[in-house]
């Protein structure tokens, strides 16, 4: 049997094979499917991309049907048990684990990298001050563009690795300004003695302790979860960052337009709209009536479902677990209940079953953040610094895949045909 697809337009009668690879056909190859030779020639409509392979890519693989996540073949579940985040970080970008050696060079790399340009704090205080953190991460990481110009080279290898390692570096910092900026507090400068997590930690929290030092396991818990929202292949906010970046312009000004997108209630914003949904709940014994108003098509289970896991997201399994070892530093969060209790209901529930809708990566994390007082609007910010690897990753392999182009999509045109103009006062 052949590797192809024999396709038959029974308009002409004429058909057509087109070789199949990857288990997938190329768009382009219809194209040459048409009536009349002047014709434009046939093209897929697939909204929302539900069907549509955008780029090769070798960084994530997910198996959604059984709950498979694995990072440059490496399960999730294995390197949030046994990895440190910039060993992840490493992985996604270059491919493979790095030796002892090249993690301590990476590492310091990062570390001395961790400041932001002053003119930065002077920027972000033209925020009011209780501007949404998300907005005042999008605008700063935009805004770090306009310091290094030099990042438009981004057909460097070079260059690119320059910018990369400075945004991996500096997206902590500029979260943990932004978050002090909403607090009303003075900004807490990057510490060199602190992990990656724990230096974010130390900025975010430390009052005035000269040698603070974040709690283990929060510190750990911080670097579990950046590694869980890492990278996700080819979800709404990298296709953002690599169709952006496919114009050729800078990484801040795509990893920008890359947060945005995962700002969305639907993407990344919805841990924020979950702790919402169950302080709207209130309590346990409310949870049905919710599960109802969510059947009547009046609200949506946030955190759950997913465009591809149509199984448990392993991510939220292991959040959850992970919600109790911070939970024994923090204390219980109350809502917790009504989680659990909303997940049972909605693992039996016909409704959800028959649309195989799970808990996903942001159903639980937002009970940890609230756990360790973070105000809910930061939750997406906190979502974005993990991404940031995963989004620069995915951005240079675009930049190496000679099959890609500048992502300019077609459309059905469905408009008025050619008319002429009417003056104004004919109208
Ligand atoms: C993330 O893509 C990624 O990988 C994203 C992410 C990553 O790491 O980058 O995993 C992170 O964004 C996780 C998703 C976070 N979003 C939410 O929790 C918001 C709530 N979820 C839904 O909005 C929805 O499930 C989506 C957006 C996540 C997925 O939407 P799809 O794939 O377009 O699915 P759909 O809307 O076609 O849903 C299929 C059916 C529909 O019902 P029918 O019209 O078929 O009767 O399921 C229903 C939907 O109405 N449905 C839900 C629901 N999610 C889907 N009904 C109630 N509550 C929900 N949460």
């Amino acid at each position: 049997m052949a590797d192809t697809l024999t396709v038959t337009d029974n308009r002409t009668g004429k058909s057509y094979e087109l070789p199949i690879s990857h288990g997938t056909v190329n768009a382009m190859d219809f194209r040459q499917i048409k009536v009349t030779d002047d014709e434009f020639g046939m093209m897929v409509y697939d909204p929302g991309y539900k069907n549509t392979a955008s780029c090769k890519s070798r960084i994530t693989f997910i198996d959604g049907e059984k709950g498979i996540l694995r990072y440059r073949g490496y399960p999730i579940e294995q390197l949030a048990e046994r990895a440190t985040f910039l060993e992840v970080a490493q992985l996604l970008i270059n491919g493979e684990l790095p030796t002892r050696e090249q993690h301590e060079k990476f590492v310091e790399e990062v570390t001395v990298h961790t400041f932001v340009h002053e003119n930065m704090k002077s920027f972000l205080e033209g925020f009011r001050y209780d501007a949404n953190p998300m907005s005042m991460f999008i605008s700063s990481v935009a805004a770090l563009s306009s310091f290094y110009p030099e990042a438009k080279d981004v057909l460097d290898e070079e260059c690119r690795r320059a910018q990369m390692i400075r945004l991996i570096a500096k997206v902590p910092t500029l979260a943990a300004f932004a978050y002090r900026h909403s607090q009303g507090l003075p900004y807490v400068y990057p510490r060199n003695d602190l992990s990656y997590s724990g230096n974010f930690l130390a900025m975010i929290f430390n009052i005035n302790q000269p040698n603070y030092q974040p709690h283990p396991t929060l510190e750990r818990a911080f670097d579990v979860l950046f590694t869980l929202h890492a990278d996700h292949e080819q979800n709404c906010s990298t296709s953002t960052m690599r169709a952006v970046g496919s114009s050729q312009v800078d990484p801040y000004s795509a990893l920008a337009a890359a947060a945005a997108a995962l700002y969305g209630p639907l993407h990344g914003g919805a841990n924020r709209m979950v702790l919402y949904m169950l302080e709207e709940i209130g309590s346990k014994d409310k949870v049905p009536e919710f599960i109802k108003k969510v059947k009547n098509r009046e609200a949506l289970l946030m955190g759950f479902g997913h465009r591809v896991y149509k199984n448990y997201d392993p991510r939220a399994r292991i959040i959850k677990k992970l919600a109790h070892e911070v939970f024994e530093i923090t204390g219980v969060n109350p809502l917790l209940d009504i989680a659990l209790e909303l997940e049972r209901i909605a693992l039996e529930d016909e409704f959800f079953v028959k649309r195989k809708l799970y808990p996903n990566v942001d159903f639980y994390s937002g009970l940890i953040y609230q756990a360790m007082k973070f105000p809910i609007d930061f939750y997406p910010v906190l979502f974005a610094i993990g991404r940031t690897v995963g989004w620069l990753a995915q951005w240079r392999e675009m930049l190496l895949d000679k099959e890609q182009k500048i992502a300019r999509p077609r459309q059905i045109y469905l408009g008025e045909g050619a008319r002429d103009y009417v003056p104004l006062e004919e109208r």
